[in-house]
């Protein structure tokens, strides 16, 4: 595959991943990811963020490189908007194989340069302000936009053209293949992408959100013609709909209201949290509100994270084991918490075999999150007629908060 012309003198260099290795030993990516760098030539030549070293990710770099006439040899900066291995695995490599190319980062990222890979010299710290003029009309520009997604991370603006190069930000997981541009996509395909964008964000991104609104108000002045992500589909024809699709999403944990839908969470043991769940769902269902549906352990968490944090409210549906909650259903409550899943209207149900003890875990792992909570039920083994009764509404009553 050759680099991507986005104007000219500027390409896109980007590595297809397809891997049974988890995102960040964690997210697992059965639909793979991009790796996205940039070249930038004028009279002399900047490469914007590099990759992980996957799936022979450094050999698609290579040849795309070679496409557009240029080579790691030939580079003059190397720019490092953000210094998380999976854009930073060749920077050891291309300074062994070319001395003189200046590594440019803000003053957290090159500090982080010489902890990661021990170079000291030729290196470059800018603020937001400064720019970097390359000859032949094109200057780039610096913004710091720190975490999103680390402390250190910037973006590059280049003036001439009016391409964002924005790192994490407006990223998707999902390989593309062949094509890179929005408007080389098909309806159907951007809704697959846009799914795997919330993933991605859910996953990545969502314990930052107020950062990402401080940063959308911060580049909101720049007119941005294309925005080049580290991550999935480079926006051309339509770059407002990644930026108002990143600021939905931004909101959903920082105060703006989620959608009038329920994500329904549910681990059972025997089937007897099950049978009281069905009740819940039907009271739900009578009441018109869309919902999805995951179990767990069964679906990754990674999946139940993009459902939960887009939905207004949640089931969370569990048997209490060895005193406390279902364990899977704990390590997604502490999910919710490390990522801020805040304001959510919540109805929490669950059987208990020979003691109870899911309800106290449950109460203090939700104190935190200002969560507006149904009264729960809980019963002992099959749930009786009048249990099910309740629990058919107690999901009308959840469903009557989101509508
Ligand atoms: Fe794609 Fe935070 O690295």
């Amino acid at each position: 595959m050759n680099a991507h012309k986005i104007s000219e003198g500027i390409f896109a260099i980007h590595a297809n991943i397809t891997t049974d290795d988890l995102f960040e030993g964690i997210w697992p990516i059965p639909h793979g990811v991009t790796l996205n760098s940039y070249l930038v030539k004028g009279e002399k030549s900047a490469l914007i963020d590099l990759a992980k070293e996957w799936e022979g990710s450094i050999g698609q770099f290579e040849k795309q490189l070679g496409s557009a006439q240029s080579s790691f040899e030939s580079l003059d900066y190397l720019i490092l908007n953000h210094l998380e291995p999976d854009h930073t695995a060749f920077v050891t490599e291309i300074r062994k194989r070319n001395p003189n190319v200046e590594i440019i980062s803000t003053p957290k990222g090159i500090a982080m340069v010489k902890k990661f890979f021990k170079i000291t010299e030729n290196l470059r710290e800018v603020k937001t302000g400064d720019s970097l003029d390359l000859g032949g009309g094109k200057v780039l520009e610096f913004y710091e936009t720190p975490n999103i997604h680390w402390p250190e991370t910037m973006m590059c603006y280049e003036r001439t053209e009016k391409v964002l190069f924005s790192c994490d930000a407006f990223g998707s997981y999902g390989k593309l293949g062949e094509r890179l541009f929005d408007d080389e996509f098909n309806e159907s395909e951007h809704q697959f992408y846009e799914k795997e964008s919330l993933r991605y964000y859910s996953n990545i991104v969502a314990s930052f959100s107020t950062f990402v609104k401080r940063a959308l108000e911060k580049l909101g002045g720049l007119e941005v013609k294309v925005i080049a992500p580290s991550h999935g589909i480079v926006w051309r024809k339509n770059p407002a709909e990644i930026i108002e699709r990143y600021a939905r999403y931004a909101g959903y944990n920082t105060g703006s209201p989620c959608e009038k839908e329920i994500c329904i969470i549910w681990g059972s043991m025997y089937g007897y949290t099950k049978v009281g769940l069905d009740a819940v769902i039907s009271g739900i269902e009578e009441m018109n509100i869309p919902y999805t549906i995951h179990r767990v352990p069964n679906t990754d968490s990674s999946f139940v994270l993009a459902d939960a944090y887009k939905a207004s409210g949640l089931v969370l549906a569990m048997p209490t084991y060895e005193y406390k909650m279902f364990p899977p259903m704990a390590h997604v409550l502490d999910l919710f918490q490390r990522k801020h899943f805040i304001n959510k209207k919540v109805l929490r149900i669950g059987s208990w075999g020979w003691v109870g003890g899911a309800k106290k875990e449950y109460d203090q792992r939700i104190d935190s999150m200002k969560w507006t909570s149904i009264e729960s039920v809980e019963w002992q083994g099959v749930p009786s007629e009048d249990d099910l009764a309740l629990l058919k509404q107690r999901g009308k009553e959840l469903a009557g908060l989101i509508m």
